[in-house]
């Protein structure tokens, strides 16, 4: 594909004098690993998330394998998610040798629809592993009542959506576990790692078990479960301290840039990022979806400097999935196949904008039906 220079590259994490200082004192402060920082960041987090324990680890994907074993799911299980996502979301339920089943999305928010949700509840199912997709959360309460009627957990991954609101309600409050991402792109970061956030404590205690090796914490070399090695190291945690205080001012930057694209496009045949009634979106990057030929527009942005990314990823026809393709999701292929991604960045310059809003229009405009 052609590209000239970049101009808006799909994200660029804001590391400052803050995160520098706070890598440095760490360094200095002779002690590196899992620590102090550790600590710090899984109580600050907890708290903006309105939960009483967070559990840090070395990624999202490690926090969603850990609330996964911890709630005890396993071979012969079934856990119900969303066939739109990131693998990451998904591989967790493989990883403990459950299977997943996957529920058709919502057309308006491309999150996992809990009427499909209830249609595959099966004997097997033990939990429903809801994706608050690009920082929309997932229409949560009729979610919950599915849960309840038949006994079932709930494992939010939120690792998209840091700071989403659910009828005013923070995501990762909700579920029975939620699972956040710190990877360079996301909302904030620590470079990589993660956190798996609960309110129940000894879902809590268990998850810190497993993140190191399933350790006894009173008893060393002791190791009660198989457990992993998924810790975060203080320095990765210190960078996250010094993020999470940044977090507000994030968000409030990605809603007022999609504000913006949104008023400049809003005339043009193509769905471009909402919000429902019911939610407080932090839009993790700017989605659109085509109602025509995709290449041409996918093309002509990176020609003019504008990474794109697809839609992620349709799950069941990713080849470790292909045997477990056990339902249509004809909502979330179609939405697979017409939609894309451009960079939601919070450190887009009012001129940078401008020229995302141009160049999109002039692609847009030239979509053939
Ligand atoms: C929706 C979703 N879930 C899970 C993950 C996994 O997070 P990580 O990359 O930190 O393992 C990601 C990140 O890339 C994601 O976008």
């Amino acid at each position: 594909m052609p590209s000239r220079t970049v101009r808006i590259p799909i994200g660029k994490p804001d590391i400052g004098f803050e995160e520098i200082h706070a890598v440095d004192d760490t360094l200095k402060s002779g002690w590196v690993t899992q620590g102090k920082s550790v600590e710090e960041l899984e109580r600050a987090f907890a708290e903006y998330c309105n939960v009483k324990y967070g559990v840090a680890v070395n990624s999202g994907t490690a926090a969603l394998h850990t609330a996964l074993a911890a709630l005890g799911i396993r071979a012969g299980d079934e856990v119900i998610t969303t066939p739109l996502s990131c693998i990451a979301s998904i591989n967790p339920i493989l990883y403990v040798n459950a299977r997943p089943v996957f529920a058709d999305v919502d057309p308006k928010t491309l999150n996992i629809d809990a009427a499909e949700v209830e249609k595959r509840v099966s004997k097997k199912t033990k939990a429903i592993l809801p994706v608050h997709l690009f920082g929309h959360p997932v229409d949560m309460d009729p979610i919950m009542d599915v849960a309840e009627k038949y006994g079932l957990r709930v494992v939010e991954d939120a690792a998209q959506a840091h700071g989403a609101r659910y009828k005013g309600r923070r995501v990762g409050s909700i579920g029975d576990v939620a699972c956040f991402s710190f990877y360079a792109d996301k909302l904030m970061t620590t470079v990589e790692g993660g956190i798996a956030v609960t309110d129940d404590a000894e879902l809590a205690e268990k998850m810190r078990m497993l993140r190191n090796l399933g350790s006894d914490k009173h008893r060393k070399f002791h190791h009660p479960l198989l457990g992993y090695n998924y810790k975060m190291s203080d320095i990765h945690a210190a960078i996250g301290v010094t993020q999470l205080k940044k977090l507000d001012r994030y968000i409030t930057r990605k809603r007022e840039n999609v504000a913006y694209l949104n008023r400049e496009l809003g005339d043009l045949d193509v769905r471009l990022p909402h919000e429902e009634d019911y939610a407080l979106n932090v839009y993790y990057v700017y989605h659109l979806l085509l109602n025509g030929e995709k290449t041409r527009t996918i093309w002509f942005l990176e020609d003019k400097g504008i990474e794109t990314r697809p839609l992620l990823s349709f799950i069941p026809e990713q080849p470790p999935y292909k045997r477990e393709y056990n339902s249509k999701c004809s909502v979330a292929k179609d939405a697979y196949q017409r939609g894309f991604y451009v960079s939601n960045s919070p450190l887009l310059t009012k001129k940078e904008l401008d020229f995302l809003a141009s160049t999109l229009r002039e692609a847009l405009s030239r979509v053939r039906k």
